[in-house]
């Protein structure tokens, strides 16, 4: 499994978003990733201009509907030619399923799936409370990824805490793209369960998703650089 950094971009606007990208020197190019706010502010165009400009892109709008609405909207993506994307496990197998024949090319090829389990925003008494779901968060987690792997699915989206359950239940190969990473000495933001780039590696992450500590540091580029040193250890 490859392991990379990946920046979440999370601009309002297609310029704010190229400015940022243009201080990094021209043989870097980070893996990206692009999320609601910009999608639906500068649509499908910076995906192009991002990738024509030889980024990765992870598209993370994490669909979550009928699955043949799914597929049809995969098959939309896979022409922007994205590298990575994802859905919500708890649209069921079947639309995870179908995610996956949408987005699978002509030629076999697809970028790869990963699902989102619980958000991380959902606390296990509301999940239990306002869900009804009658299990720990920790199960429901390991069930979720364990149907998106049924599905075909190649991970889950979690935080670096949990990526040792979900490795546990589905397997080493089984990706665990982690958010919520901040450097040992640097501010938490809203972030609440935290680990640094170093840690994520131990723990087992596949990818690290990093936004803030790079894009609000005053200088991104040696943020970016310092979060591959401590994850990649290069
Ligand atoms: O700025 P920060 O490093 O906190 O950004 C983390 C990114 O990962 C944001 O784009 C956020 O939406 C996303 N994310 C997250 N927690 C999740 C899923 C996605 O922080 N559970």
């Amino acid at each position: 499994m490859a392991k990379d950094v990946i920046i979440a971009c999370d601009f309002s606007s297609a310029e704010a978003t190229l400015n940022f990208l243009d201080k990094f020197p021209e043989g870097t190019k980070p893996f990206v990733k692009i999320g609601m706010e910009l999608f639906y502010s500068a649509g499908p165009d910076i995906v192009r201009q991002i990738k024509k400009r030889g980024h990765k892109i992870f598209l993370d709008l994490k669909l979550h509907d009928i699955p043949n609405t799914v597929k049809k909207t995969m098959q939309v993506l896979a022409s922007l030619d994205i590298d990575m994307t994802n859905v919500h496990a708890a649209g069921t197998i079947d639309m995870m399923k179908a995610a996956i024949e949408g987005l699978t090319r002509a030629d076999g090829t697809r970028p790869l799936l990963i699902a989102v389990t619980q958000l991380t925003s959902t606390s296990e008494e509301r999940m239990q409370k306002e869900l009804l779901i009658n299990a720990t968060i920790g199960e429901t987690i390991a069930q979720y990824a364990f149907n998106a792997k049924s599905a075909g699915l190649d991970g889950v989206v979690c935080s670096p805490l949990e990526a040792s359950i979900v490795k546990k239940r589905c397997g080493e190969g089984f990706c665990a793209v982690t958010p919520g990473i901040r450097f040992a000495d640097s501010a938490a933001d809203d972030q609440v369960r935290i680990t640094s780039p170093a840690k994520a590696r131990e723990i087992g992450s596949d990818y690290i998703v990093v936004g803030r500590p790079v894009t609000a540091s005053e200088d991104p580029v040696a943020a970016y650089n310092r979060c591959v040193r401590e994850f990649l250890g290069k």
